[in-house]
């Protein structure tokens, strides 16, 4: 059975529309790295707004929750998952949401109901406690002993510290083959956690303070990983349909078993972090490793699939990652067309993190392994901690990890601190180099100098050649352009200027600079804003040959150094002038 496809069709069979994934990465969500569950792009719509498909909505979900990288390579937890759901915005609510659970887990699941039992809320902080969720399922024929009803921190659910929430009702499967017991025991862990439905009708401030939302919704939540393990009877996620290939493929490669429980973790890992990888590089976002936010988890993941890729003896210089991503995207583009697109790219990323990481992995270990040897005491300080993030590309993590390994503890207080000093350092330092530039301006400013450029260019090629800047405002947050236009970008114009603005970044284009008298510079076809507020000798910058503009600087030295481009919100400035924000990560 397809599980993704039988749960779509039941509720497109209940009037459902499907509507695809959102990305992994929010979209018009600067407060979270990642999507962690399916309701965090329904947000305005849990709210009120109307959702363009209807009141009812079904989908399965990219998510992806960082919280325990440690956790990953035990039977059950993953980086990246998928979360089928099925929505009502102000629609139904207990008694169909409820029903239509049962109905799809026993009739077309084929679970026989005495192997389920659920779980209520109890009634806490003035919010009462949930009998009529309990006498719906009764009524369905779950008997009282299969009831439990627990608290807030159990059956009430909101994602983060606010937003629209409620309590929620949440179904358990009996997964052994020992006898039911009569009675669900929430502390027996034969009995696991299967669906989520949430009957968010409240919303909560950043103080904690609840009011009624003005519509009553559902959100549900079943995990395909768990669902999938518990209807092939399976015990390790690893062994179901879903990851067999994958095993199989990486027990090709390394030419080990599987079951050798020597490798069993090492496999696990590097199976979820490769699809993780995949949908990260392949959303939309087209997110690059770096060292921040979610560039920085991309770059973590892998490094550390690199590195235990090693364990197992892969040859990591062959194409092992190559095969499995596109196993991966194979798999799963049938759900999340983006793969498909932007296969090259996720390639691309791969290729490109492993050429820099694996030149100095090999180097790196050995230093590490010479450190251990003529360690004193058992902490690895902040120096030794450093010199692997700074010379050999070791994210902190991996050297807490190698550690801990060996029994032995790092500095990793005296670390970060030590990386902000060299962070203040790098500062001064390339702000003293622009010397006689715009004064004040840190490496972060001039990367968004650069960018501007890039922008120009690419909203002249992208919109129209009459486009022209008329303004710009750049801080270390992000960058603002104005210029010329008459009409609100499409989203289409939108996403082909970042990409070319992402293409050039990409291209690793030399900037380069030259005096020349003003008339020469005009002449050549350098753009400029108001000519006249420019002295006769003036300064063009060049970029490869996609831009010329006079400008007084400062810029990077290389495109290649700015990162990537992301455009976060176009609107009107005035008439005839639109603007653009912008930021690099
Ligand atoms: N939003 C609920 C969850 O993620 C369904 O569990």
């Amino acid at each position: 059975m397809d599980i993704k496809e039988t749960f779509i069709k039941f509720f497109e069979n209940k009037g459902h529309k499907y509507i695809p994934s959102s990305g992994v990465i929010p979209e018009n969500d600067p407060t979270s790295l990642f999507t962690t569950a399916g309701m965090q792009p329904l947000v305005p719509y849990l709210m009120g707004a109307k959702h363009p498909e209807g009141t009812r909505l079904v989908d399965v979900q990219k998510c992806f929750r960082t919280n325990d990288l440690d956790a990953i390579g035990d039977t059950t937890h993953h980086t990246f998952f998928e979360m089928l759901g099925n929505w009502s915005l102000g629609d139904y609510f207990k008694e169909e949401s409820i029903a239509y659970s049962l109905e799809l887990l026993t009739q077309k699941f084929n679970i026989p109901i005495e192997k389920l039992a659920v779980t209520v809320f109890k009634g806490e902080d003035n919010i009462p406690r949930d009998d009529e969720s309990a006498n719906i399922w009764k009524k369905h024929g779950i008997s009282e002993d299969k009831i439990c009803y627990l608290g807030k921190d159990d059956n009430f659910w909101i994602a983060g510290g606010s937003g629209p929430c409620g309590p929620d009702t949440e179904i358990f499967y009996f997964r052994s083959n020992d006898p039911v017991p009569s009675k669900y025991d929430p502390n027996d862990e034969r009995w696991v956690e299967i669906w989520n439905n949430v009957f968010m009708q409240y919303y909560m401030d950043e103080n904690g303070k609840v009011t009624p939302l003005s519509q009553k919704n559902v959100d549900t939540g079943m995990g395909v990983e768990r669902i999938t393990a518990v209807l092939e009877n399976k015990d390790d996620n690893y062994k179901t349909s879903i990851w067999q290939d994958v095993i199989e493929k990486i027990e090709e490669v390394s030419s080990k078993s599987y079951d050798d429980e020597n490798y069993t973790k090492a496999m696990r890992i590097i199976a979820d972090h490769i699809r993780a990888i995949v949908m990260i590089s392949g959303d939309d976002a087209k997110i690059k490793p770096s060292n921040t936010d979610q560039g920085y988890i991309l770059r973590r993941l892998i490094r550390r699939t690199i590195r235990y890729a090693k364990t197992l003896d892969i040859d990591i210089n062959s194409d092992w990652d190559i095969t499995l991503a596109n196993m991966i995207i194979d798999k799963y583009e049938k759900y999340y067309s983006e793969l498909k697109r932007n296969r090259e790219v996720i390639l691309a990323v791969l290729t490109n993190e492993k050429t820099k990481f694996s030149r100095t992995l090999e180097k790196g270990l050995r230093e590490f392994n010479k450190l251990v040897n003529h360690l004193k005491g058992n902490t690895i300080d902040k120096d030794m901690a450093f010199k692997l993030y700074d010379t050999y590309g070791f994210p902190i993590e991996l050297t807490e990890e190698l550690a801990h390994e060996q029994n032995l503890k790092v500095d990793t207080e005296g670390f970060k601190e030590k990386f902000k000093e060299h962070q203040e350092k790098s500062r001064t330092a390339s702000a003293g180099k622009f010397k006689g530039g715009l004064a004040g301006d840190g490496v972060i400013e001039t990367k968004y100098h650069t960018a501007t450029h890039l922008l120009n260019a690419a909203l002249k090629e992208v919109v129209n050649q009459d486009v022209h800047q008329m303004g710009s405002n750049i801080t270390a947050e992000r960058m603002r352009f104005d210029f010329s236009c008459d009409h609100k970008l499409t989203d289409e114009e939108k996403a082909k200027t970042e990409q070319l603005v992402n293409k050039w970044i990409n291209e690793g284009l030399p900037v380069t600079h030259e005096i020349m008298s003003k008339d020469k510079a005009l002449k050549s076809g350098a753009e400029c804003m108001f000519i006249e507020k420019y002295p006769d000798e003036v300064t063009v910058y060049s970029i490869g040959d996609i831009s010329k503009e006079l400008c007084g600087g400062p810029h990077v030295q290389n495109t290649s150094e700015l990162g990537h481009f992301k455009i976060k919100k176009e609107e009107s400035s005035s008439a005839g002038v639109r603007r653009i924000k912008a930021i690099l990560e």
